[in-house]
């Protein structure tokens, strides 16, 4: 099967730009054993890789370059499939942008094509090239720095309110240190339950972790609680029973957020979207959760407006490694900018992920990164500022 994969990558601060001609020429030795053929442009910091061959072979180099250390910050940005090469010619040809202006590069590179069909910015793996070449994405290059720049501090004093039955994950903006949101998190529902029972069971859950988190909520603190969204939908009188269940536990309808997923089935659009503005009417938020790993999508967004959009482990994990991940939350982000809606990242693991998705202009966040052990906040620290 023939594969290419397309990365993009930033030559180490330490490694003099002398290696490359050498290590070109051994790459190209291996890369001709494994019949793997491409080329690699280099612009005096970044450098741009076509490898194309067979799957086996690709993968085999392309794990070894992510392992190398003289580069960093690797994001792959294309792994696909053709019924040619477009490089058959060379194991490894080197193009450096610094010794030639942008046209001749292209034409050069489009003079190496091989493949049958004579070649064509039409194709995706070219795209890609002449973006690197004319350095269009360049705004969007995000230096992370290495995982061990950072010490997760735990913070004793963000310990969520003692023993009120409720389990509380805290939503976090790192670099403020603040805790900005704090997510209650409901039983999860038994087995064996089906049809209406199950969102009977639901709104029970929901109503009852709202009374017992208003007993231990500040009053200046935004309670996240997720519900399915047919619960809404199905239960006529879930939204009143969720105003009144606010109202005893001493909460303001403002504090809450009601987080739906959507990757749960939203079948009947137009009725959810009459129980969202009886929620939003009585001064309730509602949040899409596990945004873009559903079956709803960005047209979602034009049904019904919420107030936060969650991302979570579907789009966040290793973003810092994800061109295509990297564009869903490009595009994420420009649309809620646009609609004018928050956007928490959760589920992050890694302190990558969570620098790459700053750098992007999110500021909140959740996950075990930030968590330490008795569900007290870790704060991000320098480690020279230890
Ligand atoms: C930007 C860059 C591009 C590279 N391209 C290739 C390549 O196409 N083929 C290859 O075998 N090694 C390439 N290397 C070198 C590999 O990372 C690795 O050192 C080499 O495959 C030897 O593998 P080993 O270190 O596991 O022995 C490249 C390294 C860098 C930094």
């Amino acid at each position: 099967m023939l594969t290419t994969i397309i990365y993009r990558s930033h030559l180490d601060d330490e490694v003099p730009v002398s290696i490359i001609p050498g290590m070109v020429e051994k790459a190209s030795l291996l890369n001709a054993r494994h019949q793997v053929t491409g080329i690699l442009l280099f612009n005096g910091t970044h450098f741009f890789q076509l490898l194309e061959g067979p799957e086996e072979g690709v993968l085999d180099i392309y794990a070894r370059i992510c392992a190398d250390r003289r580069h960093h910050n690797v994001v792959e940005l294309m792994r696909d499939y053709s019924p040619s090469r477009r490089f058959g010619n060379h194991g490894m040809e080197l193009f450096d942008l610094r010794h030639h202006d942008s046209v001749s590069v292209l034409q050069a590179v489009l003079n190496r094509g091989t493949s049958k069909y004579r070649l064509t910015y039409d194709d995706r793996g070219l795209q890609f090239l002449r973006t690197f070449v004319e350095a269009r994405e360049k705004e969007n290059y995000f230096e992370v720095l290495p995982t061990d720049y950072w010490n997760f501090v735990p913070d004793d004093n963000t310990s969520p309110a003692p023993a009120t039955g409720v389990t509380f994950r805290p939503v976090v903006d790192p670099l403020a240190r603040e805790v900005t949101a704090l997510e209650a998190l409901p039983e999860e529902a038994p087995e064996g339950l089906y049809g209406e029972a199950v969102y009977k069971h639901n709104l029970a859950t929901v109503t009852a972790v709202l009374n017992k988190a208003g007993r231990s909520c500040p009053d200046d603190i935004m309670l996240y609680v997720s519900i399915l969204p047919m619960t809404l939908v199905v239960l006529p009188d879930a939204v009143d029973r969720i105003v009144n269940a606010i109202e005893s536990a001493e909460l303001v309808p403002q504090q809450i957020i009601l987080g739906v997923s959507e990757t749960e089935v939203i079948s009947q659009l137009e009725a959810f979207s009459q129980a969202v503005r009886r929620l939003k009417l009585a001064g309730i938020s509602l949040s899409i959760d596990n945004f873009g790993d559903g079956s709803a999508g960005l047209s979602l967004l034009a049904h019904v407006q919420p107030d936060r959009v969650r991302i979570g482990a579907g789009i966040v994990r290793n973003i810092q490694r994800s061109g295509p991940r990297q564009a869903v939350v490009h595009a994420v982000l420009r649309c809620c900018s646009a609609l004018e809606i928050n956007v928490i990242a959760a589920d992050i693991e890694q302190p990558e992920e969570w620098m790459w998705l700053e750098a992007a202009g999110v500021t909140d966040f959740q996950g075990a990164l930030f968590t330490a052990s008795g569900a007290s906040v870790a704060w991000p620290e320098t480690r020279e500022a230890i």
